[in-house]
């Protein structure tokens, strides 16, 4: 049996740039919010748009309705507050010079390209860990497809890495245990328990729970927004087969900016045409996970009165 997605502790709004994730997710935690659950909504798309949306100003972390909050992840000031977070950990237990050492190597990672990418996972890891003691359901407003597919697969390269990681420091550790039989001085150092190697089963443990939240079919769901077009399909067509592989369930699919039926001449017959054609192609693909279907409304989704008209339609379509 399906679980109702009112009984979800993460959705995921995801799909083609431009479709209207901003504009559902904000409805969906609306209407969320509306029935009780405590809801935050987390964009995790650089190009933030969930303040304006709620024609307000979020600073990161701010009340945008009662029983709802959203957050912005902002991935320079994650970058550096993760690099900080990090030094602080190993300050107090290394030497000095080594702590110079270690401050070197952070400060290049964290201006490498994918530094960015692992501190918003981290902050992603953070949201997760709030669902129960704070929250009911959190939304993720997520980044173009591509990017939020890799987001979602970190989980499982990044346990294996730091599996790989435990392994060596482990290694490495009963090396210098050997090393240190004799050495009443050495020996000392290293019955001490490891730091660093602390540290890094931390991070194993948090990655793990991190993906069994993702895959777990009770807990989470992933919702697309496509649009009756050509690009938007193909996309969440691929994305799917994506989530497939990395057992992530997929939710449903809600098809927005539908083209009104009372505008009269060629223009608007020829796109009503192309219309019908990719609506019986998102039929024959997703059919039974269609959860609603959204006209185009005459004015952009701005302010609440806007983002109100949209609820309402998800409240009469989303029945479970
Ligand atoms: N059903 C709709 N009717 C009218 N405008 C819409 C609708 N859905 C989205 N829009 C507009 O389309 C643009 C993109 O929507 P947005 O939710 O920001 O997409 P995404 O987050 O997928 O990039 C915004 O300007 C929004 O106001
Ligand atoms: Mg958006």
């Amino acid at each position: 049996m399906a679980v109702s997605l009112w009984h979800k502790k993460v959705i995921f709004f995801g799909g083609k740039g431009g479709v209207g994730k901003t504009t559902c997710s904000a409805s969906f935690g609306l209407l969320a919010a509306k029935r009780g659950l405590r809801t935050l909504v987390v964009s995790t798309d650089p190009a933030h748009s969930l303040g304006d949306i709620f024609a307000t100003h979020i600073d990161e972390e701010g009340q945008l309705a009662p029983n709802l909050w959203g957050y912005e992840i902002n991935p320079v000031k994650e970058s550096e507050r993760y690099t900080e977070q990090i030094k602080s950990q190993f300050q107090n237990v290394v030497s000095p010079v080594i702590m110079e050492e270690i401050q070197r190597q952070i400060e290049a990672a964290y201006s490498a390209p994918g530094s960015e990418e692992a501190a918003i996972f981290d902050k992603f890891i953070d949201m997760l860990e709030r669902i129960e003691t704070e929250f009911d359901l959190v939304v993720f407003d997520t980044a173009p497809t591509g990017h939020t597919l890799r987001l979602l697969s970190l989980p499982e390269l990044l346990a294996s890495w730091i599996e790989h990681l435990i392994a060596q420091r482990e290694k490495a550790n009963r090396l210098m245990s050997m090393a240190a039989v004799g050495s009443p001085e050495l020996k000392e150092k290293t019955d001490k328990p490891d730091p660093v190697l602390a540290t890094l089963k931390r991070r194993e443990e948090r990655f793990r729970r991190a993906r069994e939240f993702i895959v777990d079919n009770q807990a989470a769901s992933f919702i697309f927004v496509v649009n009756a077009e050509k690009l938007p399909i193909m996309e969440t067509q691929k994305a799917m087969e994506i989530l497939v592989k990395y057992q992530i369930p997929i939710g449903g699919v809600i098809v927005n900016r539908l083209l009104p039926t009372d505008q009269e001449g060629p223009f608007w017959t020829r796109r009503r045409e192309l219309e019908k054609k990719y609506m019986a192609e998102i039929e024959e693909q997703f059919g039974s996970l269609i959860l609603a279907k959204l006209p185009l409304l005459p004015d952009d989704i701005y302010g609440r009165q806007a983002l109100d008209q949209i609820v309402q339609m998800l409240e009469e379509q989303i029945i479970d």
